[in-house]
C-alpha cells in the first residue's frame, strides 16, 4: 500500500521543492513508482525542474474539476532501472493561473479536498504507485492544510531562523496535532560544522531534540553546490555521489519505515 507525504514548512524558501524532487527521485531510482506534485500554486517551481516535459494540463485543471489526474502527469522517469517511475503533476506558472488560484474561495478548497483525497484511490490503488509527494506553499494557506489533511506523512522543513523553528514549532503544536498525523522535521541549510563529526552531531540533535517535540529525520548541510543547480534540475540525479544525495537516501530509508 502506498503512501502520501506532504512537504512543508513556516517559511518559504527553506528547501520544500529541492527536498520533495530529490527524495521523489531517489525513491524512483529503488524501483519505486513515484508521483511528485506541485501543490505550490503561488509559486510554482517544479515546472522549472522538469522543464523539457511539456504539460498540457495543470494540476490546477484536476482541482478545478476539468480532467482526470492521468491527464495531468508527466512521464519524467530517467533509466532508474527495476522498474522505477517519476511521474510529475505541475502547477500552471501563468501569471492568470496564480491569480486564479489565489482568489479561491472555502468552498472551492473543500471542493479541492475531495479531489486530493481521491488521488488514495485513483494513483495508490489503482495505478499501483508506491509514493505520492506533495510539494506545498509554506504557512497556513487553506491549499496547504489540504495537503497536510490528505497525506499520510507530514515533512515539516525547517532552516536554523529562529523565525523559523518557532513558527514551525507553533505550526505543528497547533494544527498538525489537530490532524493527528505523523509529522517529521526535516532541518535544511544546516551549517556544516554542526555536523562535521559524530560528537557536533550528538550536540546538534540533543538541542533540537529538545526545542521540537517531533522527531528530526534529517539535518541536511548547506551545500553550495545544491545552490548552483539553481532550481533547474534534479540534484541527486546528476551527482549520485554527493554527501547531499547520500543524506537524502538515509532520509528516503527512515521515511519509508516511519
Ligand atoms: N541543503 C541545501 N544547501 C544549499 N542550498 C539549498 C539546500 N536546500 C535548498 N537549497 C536552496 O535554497 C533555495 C530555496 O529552495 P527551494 O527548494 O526552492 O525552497 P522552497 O520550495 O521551500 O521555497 C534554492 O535556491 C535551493 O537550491
Ligand atoms: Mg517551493
Amino acid at each position: 500500500m502506498g503512501k502520501i507525504l506532504a512537504v512543508h514548512s513556516y517559511k518559504g524558501g527553506t528547501g520544500k521543492t529541492s527536498l520533495s524532487a530529490n527524495l521523489a527521485a531517489t525513491y524512483a531510482k529503488r524501483g519505486k513508482k513515484v508521483c511528485l506534485m506541485d501543490l505550490d500554486f503561488r509559486a510554482p517551481s517544479l515546472h522549472a525542474i522538469f522543464a523539457a516535459h511539456k504539460a498540457e494540463y495543470w494540476l490546477n485543471d484536476y482541482l478545478n474539476g476539468v480532467c482526470e489526474i492521468d491527464k495531468v502527469l508527466i512521464d519524467a522517469s530517467r533509466d532508474y532501472g527495476n522498474g522505477g517511475k517519476l511521474f510529475v503533476a505541475l502547477a500552471n506558472p501563468s501569471t492568470e493561473a496564480i491569480r486564479d488560484m489565489s482568489a479561491k474561495d472555502r468552498k472551492w478548497e473543500m471542493k479541492a479536498l475531495g479531489r486530493l483525497l481521491s488521488l488514495r484511490q485513483s494513483l495508490l490503488n489503482d495505478a499501483g504507485l508506491d509514493y505520492i509527494i506533495f510539494d506545498t506553499s509554506p504557512g497556513l494557506q487553506y491549499s496547504s492544510i489540504n495537503a497536510i489533511v490528505a497525506a499520510d506523512v507530514a515533512l515539516v522543513v525547517t532552516s536554523l531562523d529562529a523565525s523559523d523553528i518557532k513558527g514551525s514549532q507553533r505550526m505543528t503544536s497547533e494544527l498538525y496535532d489537530l490532524f493527528e498525523k505523523k509529522t517529521g522535521i526535516l532541518m535544511n541549510k544546516v551549517i556544516a560544522e554542526y555536523l562535521s563529526s559524530e560528537k557536533e552531531r550528538e550536540k546538534f540533535n540533543q538541542h533540537f531534540n529538545s526545542v521540537h517535540k517531533l522527531p528530526i529525520l534529517a539535518a541536511i548541510p548547506c551545500f553550495c553546490d545544491v545552490l548552483r543547480a539553481a532550481g533547474d534540475y534534479v540534484f541527486s540525479e546528476e551527482n549520485p555521489e554527493h554527501p547531499f544525495t547520500e543524506t537524502l537516501d538515509k532520509l528516503a530509508t527512515k521515511v519509508e519505515k516511519f
